[in-house]
C-alpha cells in the first residue's frame, strides 16, 4: 500500500504529517489548513473554466501529490492497485483543496497522476491525443506539438531538467538502453509504437531534447491522402497501378515530409499473394498483406557492441525468399545490396530516401553505394540504379504545413553515363493565400510513362486522361 507522507510539508501541515500511519486519512477540517493551502484553495475554488485553468490546477496539485506519495513503494504494486491508490489520494486532495472538479474530472486527473508515476508524465495526454503527430520537447519548459501540419506550443511543462530526465530514462530503460553523459543520444520505441529520440547534456545545451513521432493507429490510406489534397486521385491510381505492376518505387523527401505514410499507403496495392519483408530501425510500417515478415535493426548496446545494421538485415532478408523487400529508409551501405535485390528478381521492392528532389535522390544513392567501399566504377553504379529504380515519388512538407506529392518522376535508363529521368506529374505552386497557405495545383507533364507497358502486360488498366497536361487532375475520372 502506498503510504502518504509529506517530506517537505510535514512540519507545515500537521494533517498530512499524521497520515503516514493512516493511509486513508479523511480530509482535514478547513481550519487545519495552512495559510498557503487556504490561499491555494481559494484561487482554485473558482471553477477551472478553460482547459488551461484546469491544466494549471492539475499541475499544481500534481507536484504536491508526487511529493506525498512514497515512490519507493511503487515497484511493489501492480498497475491496478497503484491506480486505485492514486485515485484515493487524488480524491482527498481535491476535497482538501476544495477544488471545483466533477467526478469525471477527478478521475481524469487521477489518471494523469498515475501516468506521471508510471508513464510519460505530463506528455502522456499528448500521446493519447490522436490529432497530434509530433511532440517536440526543448528542455523542461517548452513542449511543441504538431497538429494539422502546424507547430504549436503545448500548455505542458516539466518541473525541471531532472524531472524530464527521469522520464527519458524510464522510457529508454524499457528497451534496455541508457542515456547519460557518455551516451547522450538515444533512440527508442515507446510501447505504443511511437518513435522516440532524446539528446541530453552535454549535447543538448538548454536541457534535454526529446522528439517523438507518434504512431498512428489508423495509418493514412491513399484514399485519405487524396482527400487531404496530397495528390489527385489519378496520381494515386497511377502510383498504385505501378506498385501493383512491380515497378520499383523510391519515395524521396525531407524529414517529416510524409515518406513513411506514402510508402505505407502505396504498399496496399501489393498483391496479397506476395511475401514481403520489411526492414526498419523502428517498425512503423503497417502493411495490410497477410504475408509480411518484419525485421528491425538493433543499435549497439551500452558497451558499443551487438549492433545489427540494415545491410546485414537486407542480406539476410534475401535468404528468406521474399517477393519484395520494403526498406523503411535507405541511408547507407545497404543501398548496394538493395539495388542488387531490385535488379535480381525482387522488382517492386520499395524504400524511402532523404532527398530534396528526384535527381538528388539518385545522387544520394550513388554516394551511399560509394560509402560501402565496393570496388565498382561510377558507371556501373549508375547502370545499376538506372535499371533498378522505376519511379521516384517526391514528398514535401510545404511552408504552410501541408504535405504533398510534388513530383512523380520515372527513371527511364542511361545515356552517355547520365541517368535519364522524365517527370510525369508535378505540383505547380501558383501563389500564397491570405493566411499564408500555399496555393497551387498538380499537373501532368504530358509525357507517357514507360512503365505503362508493364502495367498493361500485367492486366492493369490506366486512363490516358491521367497524363493530359491540359486536364484538371482533381476532376473525378468517370
Ligand atoms: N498528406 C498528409 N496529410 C496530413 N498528414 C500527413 C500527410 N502525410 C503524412 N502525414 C503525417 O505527418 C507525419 C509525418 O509523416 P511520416 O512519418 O510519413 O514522415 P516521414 O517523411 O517518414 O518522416 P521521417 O523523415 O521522420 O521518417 C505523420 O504523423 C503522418 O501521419
Ligand atoms: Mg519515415
Amino acid at each position: 500500500m502506498i503510504s502518504r507522507f509529506s517530506r517537505q510539508s510535514a512540519a507545515a501541515n500537521p494533517a498530512s504529517a499524521t497520515t503516514k500511519s493512516n493511509p486513508a486519512p479523511t480530509a482535514p477540517p478547513a481550519s487545519a489548513q495552512t495559510p498557503a493551502q487556504t490561499k491555494g484553495a481559494a484561487s482554485a475554488k473558482k471553477a477551472p473554466g478553460s482547459k488551461n485553468d484546469l491544466l494549471s490546477a492539475k499541475l499544481r496539485i500534481h507536484s504536491k501529490l508526487i511529493d506525498e506519495i512514497d515512490l519507493s513503494d511503487l515497484d511493489k504494486l501492480d498497475d491496478e492497485a497503484l491506480r486505485r491508490q492514486v485515485h484515493t489520494l487524488v480524491s482527498e486532495i481535491v476535497r482538501e483543496e476544495r477544488l471545483t472538479m466533477n467526478a469525471t474530472e477527478v478521475v481524469d486527473f487521477a489518471n494523469a497522476v498515475f501516468d506521471e508515476m508510471t508513464g510519460l508524465g505530463p506528455i502522456e495526454p499528448l500521446l493519447q491525443d490522436e490529432s497530434i503527430c509530433d511532440i517536440l520537447i526543448n528542455g523542461p519548459k517548452q513542449v511543441y506539438i504538431e497538429r494539422n501540419g502546424e507547430l504549436e506550443l503545448a500548455p505542458v511543462t516539466f518541473a525541471d531538467d531532472a524531472h524530464l530526465l527521469r522520464i527519458i530514462n524510464r522510457i529508454v530503460a524499457q528497451v534496455g538502453r541508457r542515456v547519460d553523459e557518455s551516451h547522450p543520444m538515444v533512440d527508442a520505441r515507446l510501447p505504443d509504437g511511437s518513435r522516440f529520440n532524446a539528446a541530453i547534456a552535454p549535447i543538448a545545451v538548454d536541457g534535454p531534447l526529446v522528439s517523438i513521432r507518434k504512431f498512428s493507429t489508423q495509418p493514412l490510406t491513399t484514399e485519405k491522402l487524396v482527400g487531404f489534397g496530397a495528390m489527385p486521385r489519378c496520381v494515386a491510381d497511377f502510383l498504385q497501378g505501378a506498385v501493383a505492376a512491380r515497378v520499383t518505387t523510391l519515395i524521396s523527401g525531407g524529414t517529416g515530409s510524409g515518406k513513411t505514410t506514402l510508402l505505407n499507403a502505396l504498399s496496399s496495392s501489393i498483391s496479397h499473394k506476395e511475401r514481403l519483408i520489411t526492414i526498419e530501425d523502428a517498425a512503423e510500417l503497417q502493411l495490410q498483406q497477410p504475408h509480411v515478415a518484419r525485421m528491425e535493426t538493433r543499435p549497439p548496446n551500452v558497451e558499443g557492441k551487438g549492433e545489427i545494421k540494415q545491410r546485414e538485415c537486407v542480406k539476410n532478408a534475401l535468404r528468406m525468399r521474399p517477393d519484395r523487400v520494403i526498406l523503411g529508409e535507405v541511408r547507407g551501405e545497404e543501398a548496394f545490396d538493395m539495388l542488387q535485390a531490385m535488379n535480381t528478381g525482387h522488382e517492386g521492392s520499395m524504400a524511402t530516401i532523404h532527398a530534396n528532389t528526384p535527381r538528388d535522390a539518385i545522387t544520394r544513392l550513388e554516394q551511399m553505394v560509394a560509402m560501402g567501399g565496393m570496388n565498382i566504377s561510377e558507371d556501373a553504379v549508375r547502370g545499376q540504379i538506372a535499371s533498378a529504380i522505376g519511379l521516384i515519388v517526391q514528398a514535401t512538407r510545404l511552408a504552410d504545413g501541408q504535405r504533398k506529392v510534388v513530383s512523380v518522376t520515372e527513371v527511364t535508363g542511361m545515356e552517355t553515363n547520365v541517368i535519364q529521368m522524365q517527370e510525369i506529374f508535378h505540383f505547380e505552386r501558383t501563389g500564397t493565400g491570405p493566411e499564408g497557405e500555399v496555393l497551387g495545383t498538380h499537373r501532368a507533364t504530358g509525357l507517357r510513362p514507360k512503365c505503362l507497358d508493364e502495367m498493361l502486360t500485367r492486366g492493369l488498366h490506366y486512363d490516358t486522361n491521367w497524363f493530359d497536361p491540359h486536364g484538371d487532375l482533381f476532376r473525378e475520372q468517370p
